[in-house]
């Protein structure tokens, strides 16, 4: 079995959990992790446009020590010319350890797992799911909210097509004591493959009448490309706008998160108040790719080298507090500057034989 993550439902809670904790890890010390992939190579496969999924899972690869392959135009490859969805991958995966794939068809990254000959990430099949924005989504409740429990978080906007709200909400709904407040259009309600299996939520037409009492307040723009005729979206778009005005009837510790790109569902003058997280939160998706990258290639992480010094023909350490004289298999290595030579490991100095 590969380690495909296709939906949340792939891994369990607490590796959801694992995943988080070892991002914030990795954000605290990033050095240590430099070298973790080195020889392995991601594969990015983005069918359709992306920059903060697709920059920060680069990113995220190249942070680690890997290397990438891939294409995010694919009129620029053999998809061109006709190649089928199922020939494409299956060759990058026999060229990559790891494949990140994001594809305008809902289940088209399930499709391609079934014949990938490496693990494969969905960066976003369709309207359907987007399992590592809700990776993202998590480390920033954890960071910014200090807990993925006992939220109250709102979601607005287009809940039908927006793939990341579906996937926050699958997963959230497994901490306790969470609670979802849906504020949207008739049109644009959350699918009840979603709603069927909650406990608490309810919807709100306006953002005002709800704002006060949230935690979280998760905008989402109204996804054009997802309409069957432009006066459909058009009917659509500029229906919820969270602006300054709205914003103050806010608790002073909401946060407002947005997976980005936003259009107008976000006034700039609402980017300056501290509230505002949508920013941070797109870094935040940068490490936990790199935890997830980790997770899935089994990682193992090649420690900083701490010696930096060399093994002398018979120059050995003589203090008989150092660790050399009693773990006998360790080598007696020195650091050497201006004819004097240092310990490494105690850091007792002795001078140079000439
Ligand atoms: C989202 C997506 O592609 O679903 N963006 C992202 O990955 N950060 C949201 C969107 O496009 O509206």
């Amino acid at each position: 079995m590969k380690n495909h993550l296709i939906d949340l439902n792939d891994f369990s809670k607490s590796q959801w959990d694992e995943i988080i904790n070892l991002g914030e890890k990795i954000m605290d010390n990033p050095h240590i992790y430099e070298a973790s992939c080195r020889g392995k190579i991601m594969g990015t496969l983005f069918y359709e446009p992306s920059t903060r999924t697709q920059m920060s899972f680069q990113s995220a690869m190249l942070r680690l020590g890997g290397g990438i392959i891939g294409f995010d135009n694919p009129t620029a490859s053999s998809v061109m010319k006709g190649e089928s969805l199922k020939d494409t991958t299956k060759t990058v995966s026999g060229y990559s350890d790891i494949m990140v794939m994001r594809h305008p068809v809902a289940g088209s990254v399930k499709a391609a797992a079934l014949t990938a000959d490496c693990p494969i990430i969905n960066a976003g099949d369709g309207g359907h799911l987007h399992p590592t924005q809700t990776l993202t989504d998590m480390l920033t409740l954890q960071k910014e909210k200090g807990r993925l429990t006992t939220l109250k978080i709102g979601i607005c906007g287009d809940l039908k097509y927006g793939r990341t709200v579906h996937s926050l909400v699958k997963a959230l709904s497994c901490y306790e004591g969470n609670s979802f407040v849906f504020i949207s259009t008739e049109e644009l309600q959350m699918p009840s493959y979603i709603t069927e299996s909650l406990e608490k939520w309810h919807k709100a037409d306006s953002l005002d009448e709800i704002i006060g009492e949230l935690d979280v307040l998760y905008m989402t723009r109204i996804q054009k490309e997802r309409f069957t005729s432009v006066d459909e979206y058009e009917k659509q778009a500029s229906r919820y706008i969270l602006d300054m005005e709205k914003l103050s009837k806010g608790k002073r510790d909401l946060i407002v998160l947005h997976p980005l790109p936003r259009l107008n569902e976000i006034a700039i003058e609402v980017d300056d108040d501290p509230r505002s997280l949508y920013f941070k939160q797109a870094n935040y998706g940068m490490y936990v790719r790199m935890a997830l990258i980790l997770i899935i290639l089994n990682y193992d992480i090649k420690p900083p080298v701490l010696l930096r010094g060399g093994v002398r023909a018979g120059i050995r350490c003589e203090n008989p507090k150092c660790i050399l004289q009693t773990e006998t298999h360790l080598e007696h290595s020195f650091i050497e500057c201006d004819g004097v030579l240092t310990c490494e490991y105690c850091e007792t100095r002795k001078m140079y034989p000439i």
